[in-house]
């Protein structure tokens, strides 16, 4: 049985659907969710679930990611985990930390990579005209948003859409793909795969 640690930094939605999708036959369970903020909603979430949290604040740690990174991993490691899920974790990760996890630690961002690393990735998709956008689960790696793919879900971008209108739209399809992308991935199937349209 795999152990799976989540890293949030707010909501946890991405969390809750991973939690809840690691039942049964799945051959993973989750044993700890982290934040680096103690006011992230989806630490409620998380416990509220029986799933042991942390916080690991950066703001102690401002302007000394390495200090910040060895606390993370003192107490992420406590938890033994095989693989680590980021999810909605908003704090740039180094190599100190990235290499530590290589092989075992994915992201979901929301864009279809490689196009839109980095943030506000739906205003930038409707602002280039874009006529569709999305979400991809990638492995982590040193460089920003840029790992290997292995799963991708895309979403029509409307004529009218606003960034918040299709962020929406999105993280519904975000739900659908990281639990299929992490469920592949703990059966150690790393081959990419595109999302059937729900
Ligand atoms: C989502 O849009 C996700 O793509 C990004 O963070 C946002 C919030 O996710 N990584 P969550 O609701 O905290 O899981």
């Amino acid at each position: 049985m795999k152990r799976v640690a989540i890293l949030i930094s707010g909501g946890g939605s991405n969390m809750v659907s991973l939690v809840d999708s690691m039942t049964g036959d799945h051959p993973a369970r989750p044993v700890l969710v982290l934040s680096n903020n103690a006011d992230a909603g989806g630490l409620a979430k998380a416990a509220e679930r029986g799933i042991p949290t942390a916080v690991v604040d950066h703001r102690p740690h401002r302007g000394d990611r390495a200090a910040f990174e060895a606390e993370l991993i003192k107490v992420i490691d406590d938890a033994r985990p095989d693989i680590l899920c980021l999810a909605g974790f908003m704090r740039i990760l180094t190599e100190g930390f990235t290499g530590h996890y290589a092989g075992r630690m994915i992201n979901i961002h929301p864009s279809l990579l490689p196009k839109y690393r980095g943030l506000h990735t739906h205003a930038r998709a409707i602002e280039a005209g874009e006529t569709e956008a999305g979400c991809t689960v990638h492995e982590v790696t040193a460089e920003l948003d840029d790992g290997p793919i292995l799963g991708q879900a895309r979403v029509p971008i409307r004529p009218d859409d606003t960034p918040e209108a299709l962020a929406s739209r999105v993280l519904v399809q975000e739900h659908r793909l990281y639990p299929m992308a992490l469920r592949r991935f703990a059966e150690g199937n790393r081959t990419t795969f595109d999302l059937p349209a729900d």
